[in-house]
């Protein structure tokens, strides 16, 4: 089977946060079910060098009044196409937001264009080749498939929900310059609040949705976490479906990891030590016995940093310490700052974004926070699991369901793997913060806890199956898994 995967972003070429990583896990787990994805990113500026030498393999005249031209290319094991339109992609600044820290201000138009050639290839314009299914990912590429209508191209298209929390929401009056006809501007297909949605054209036209987790997909059906997009979801509640995201095992792995200072598995996890060490002299941190906490995220409101930077005197007075890497809202950041300001050994805080540090901190942090407000799926909280770091999270989304909250009942049958807090507050995460610290305050209980995180299984393999079956029944073909 062949599949044509769209997105804005793919790891390891373009990233900024956990779509990539799913983007670019995904197409190499379905091989063994002998399933070919080929993924459609925009040519942004950082991956021109990929093409310089490349022929195009076709030209778009006209893609809404821009030329394009589309190469295909081979790296890390991904096949891919890149989209080359210098008026749209080649720019400095990131895939979403410019340098000033804006949105980029045709950001309609960029992923619309983007669609429109994944609509253009799903429908037969490559020679040689035509994807069985076309995968689209979040409100960037969901106007593939509103396109894909317009063109009456009966290809199935799968889209997945990572976050609804970015609809792609713009004026009505850019319908005629993304090149859809007025027809499709009304409550069973774009029109949002006298608005025109992205997203919700997705939702509309895909003929099947899935969501990031089960959780998150019965989550998105109610009013608190549906983002106004609760009615048109239980519309559509007979194609939704909750596939849990795997990691990329290979990437994250503290036994091969290229970025620890010493790799450990579960029977060498005491030399997890080691790297704790290091990264406290680094970060300048005492180097006493407390647990080492730390939190690798966006700093937003949904990822509740606000709440952590209230509650970091938790783990300060109980005598651990914490290192908290991340970017985003300006104001968190310094609200962060400021909190690390007040504990000088015992708490530092690195603005950006930095693959290397982040697997350092999974090396040797004993605890990951990951206290959302909601949380699709998230993934740290995953690799926090593989490294032996004990997560700390909030019960909700996808952390609800790849945790198992250390109650009684998870210790007695020794499968604890975290610490779970409901309702999430600034209150329920200094509670669980304090379980975490009586944890570890017993050394084999703390081990064993680490040892269970280790044990659970987030590789790709049960997830990619689920969706290769999915695949399997849109197309009509049965998937079989080869080894
Ligand atoms: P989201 O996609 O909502 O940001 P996820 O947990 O799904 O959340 O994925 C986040 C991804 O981005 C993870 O791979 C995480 O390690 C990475 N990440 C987030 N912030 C940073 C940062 N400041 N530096 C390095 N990696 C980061
Ligand atoms: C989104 C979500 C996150 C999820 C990621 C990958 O960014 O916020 O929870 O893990 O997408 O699906």
């Amino acid at each position: 089977m062949q599949v044509l995967s769209v997105t804005s972003e793919i790891f390891p070429l373009i990233k900024t946060g956990g779509l990539a990583d799913v983007t670019g896990a995904l197409p190499k787990a379905l091989t063994r079910f002998g399933i070919s994805t080929r993924t459609l990113v925009p040519a942004y500026r950082p991956l021109r060098a990929l093409i310089r030498d490349c022929p195009p393999l076709i030209e778009f005249e006209d893609l809404l009044g821009e030329t394009a031209s589309l190469y295909a290319v081979e790296i890390e094991g991904l096949e891919l196409f890149l989209l080359d339109a210098p008026a749209l992609f080649d720019r400095p600044g990131g895939p979403y937001i410019a340098d000033n820290g804006h949105d980029h201000p045709d950001n309609w138009r960029r992923f619309a264009v983007l669609c429109l050639a994944a609509a253009e290839i799903a429908a037969g314009s490559l020679p040689g080749w035509q994807p069985d299914l076309v995968h689209t990912h979040d409100w960037q590429t969901a106007l593939t498939s509103v396109y894909m209508r317009e063109m009456d191209c009966k290809v199935p298209v799968v889209l997945t929900i990572h976050n609804l929390a970015f609809q792609g929401q713009f004026s009505s009056s850019l319908l005629s310059s993304i090149g859809l006809p007025p027809s499709v501007f009304s409550t069973e297909c774009l029109e949002y609040y006298g608005d025109i949605c992205y997203l919700k054209g997705g939702l509309m036209t895909a003929d099947i949705i899935t969501a990031v987790s089960p959780t998150y997909a019965r989550e998105i059906l109610t009013a608190r976490f549906g983002m106004g997009l609760e009615g048109v979801l239980a519309a559509r509640r007979s194609k939704l479906w909750g596939i849990v995201n795997g990691i990329d095992t290979e990437i994250w792995d503290p036994l091969q990891d290229p970025h620890l200072f010493a790799r450990f598995d579960q029977k060498t996890i005491s030399l997890k030590r080691l790297n704790k060490m290091e990264l406290q002299n680094s970060f300048g941190l005492n180097n006493d016995d407390g647990p080492l906490f730390a939190a690798v995220t966006r700093l937003t409101w949904q990822k509740g940093m606000d709440m952590l930077a209230e509650a970091a005197d938790e783990i300060i007075h109980g005598g651990g310490k914490l290192i908290i890497l991340g970017q985003g809202d300006h104001e968190i950041e310094e609200q962060l700052k400021a909190v690390a300001d007040r504990y000088p050994g015992r708490m530092a805080v690195q603005i950006g974004y930095d693959e290397e540090t982040a697997h350092r901190l999974h090396g040797g942090a004993d605890s990951v926070i990951q206290p959302s407000r909601f949380e699709p799926c998230g993934l740290t909280q995953l690799y926090a699991l593989r490294y032996g770091c004990v997560p700390v999270v909030a019960r909700t989304g996808g952390l609800a369901e790849t945790i198992i909250d250390a109650n009684d009942a998870a210790l007695s049958a020794k499968a604890a793997t975290g610490f779970q807090f409901h309702p999430v507050t600034t209150e329920g995460l200094r509670h669980a913060l304090r379980r975490a610290l009586h944890a570890y305050a017993s050394p084999k209980e703390w081990r064993r806890l680490q040892i269970q995180a280790m044990r659970a299984n987030y590789s790709w393999e049960r997830s990619a199956e689920q969706y290769a079956n999915l695949y399997g029944n849109l197309v009509k073909q049965p998937v079989v898994r080869k080894n």
